[in-house]
């Protein structure tokens, strides 16, 4: 029996999935998508041979059907996931299915659309004495967080933050983050369909963000970045990293 690989397609753009994601896609027989955020011309430009189902109105019990099936059968299924399938993927759950039905399974990783969101920006998340951590959270929605989790609470780090799933709900998220280390003037940024044709980017302060992605017609598929790091494409660096500083001696340079 083969095994089921879970695959990355990352986050929108079909050549932004990995070269070992798109050869598990090539050699597919059978491939079952996350429809409401991969792309069927993904699928298709990838696995053009594949029986492809789309997982977005099936249940748990229903997919892991078809990819048992698929792999006792000999024949090789790929369970496809927007971004990275590490977060907000779901696939806990399915590899416990399988694990139950003595199925094997492997990761490969895709591209997390908070990196696609950063890349479209040109902007680097880590900064030299402004933000050397990165929280990636979401609001509560029909999926609950845990209280310690609350987004106000988390707003206390003041680090760089990466916020999924919430951009429906911006003037909640704003409204916890005025109550942590971040101030009606802290920088932020929305990008919506990160590496699709139609991305959106959308820039502002944290007083003025809501208005501008409710302009914007933002609603979906977008991630919230908020931090200071934000402020270094506009006003200069605070300060440059020690990596490739002449003065400064390391492991691969004397
Ligand atoms: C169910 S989660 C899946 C996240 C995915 N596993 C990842 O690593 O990007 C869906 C959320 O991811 C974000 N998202 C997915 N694709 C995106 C894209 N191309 N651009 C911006 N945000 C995206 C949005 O916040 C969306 O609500």
């Amino acid at each position: 029996m083969t095994t089921v690989h879970f695959v990355g397609a990352g986050p929108g753009a079909a050549d932004l999935i990995t070269v070992r994601g798109a050869r598990l896609l090539e050699a597919a027989d059978v491939v079952v998508y996350a429809g409401s955020l991969v792309d069927y011309q993904l699928v298709r430009s990838w696995a053009p041979r594949a029986e492809v189902h789309d997982s977005a109105g099936l249940t748990l019990a229903e997919t892991t059907r078809l990819l048992a099936a698929a792999v006792s059968s000999g024949r090789r299924a790929v369970r496809l996931h927007t971004g990275d399938p590490s977060l907000y993927g779901a696939i806990q759950e399915q590899m416990a299915e399988l694990d139950r039905l003595g199925i094997g399974y492997e990761v490969i990783p895709g591209v997390t659309s908070a990196f696609a969101a950063a890349a479209a920006l040109k902007q680097e998340l880590t900064l030299p004495e402004v933000s050397q951590t990165v929280v990636v959270t979401r609001l509560a929605g029909r999926t609950p967080v845990p209280e310690r989790e609350q987004l106000h609470r988390i707003a206390q780090l003041g680090a760089t933050l990466v916020i999924y799933l919430s951009v429906g709900m911006i003037e909640e998220v704003v409204a916890q983050l005025l109550q942590g280390a971040y101030a009606p003037a802290t920088p932020a940024a929305v990008v919506a369909r990160a590496s699709w044709p139609d991305q959106q980017v959308v820039e502002g302060p944290l007083a003025e963000i809501a208005g501008k992605v409710r302009a914007a017609g933002i609603d979906r598929q977008a991630v919230i970045l908020v931090g200071d790091v934000l402020k270094a494409r506009h006003e200069g660096l605070a300060a440059v990293s020690k990596l490739y500083d002449g003065t400064f001696a390391h492991g691969y340079r004397t």
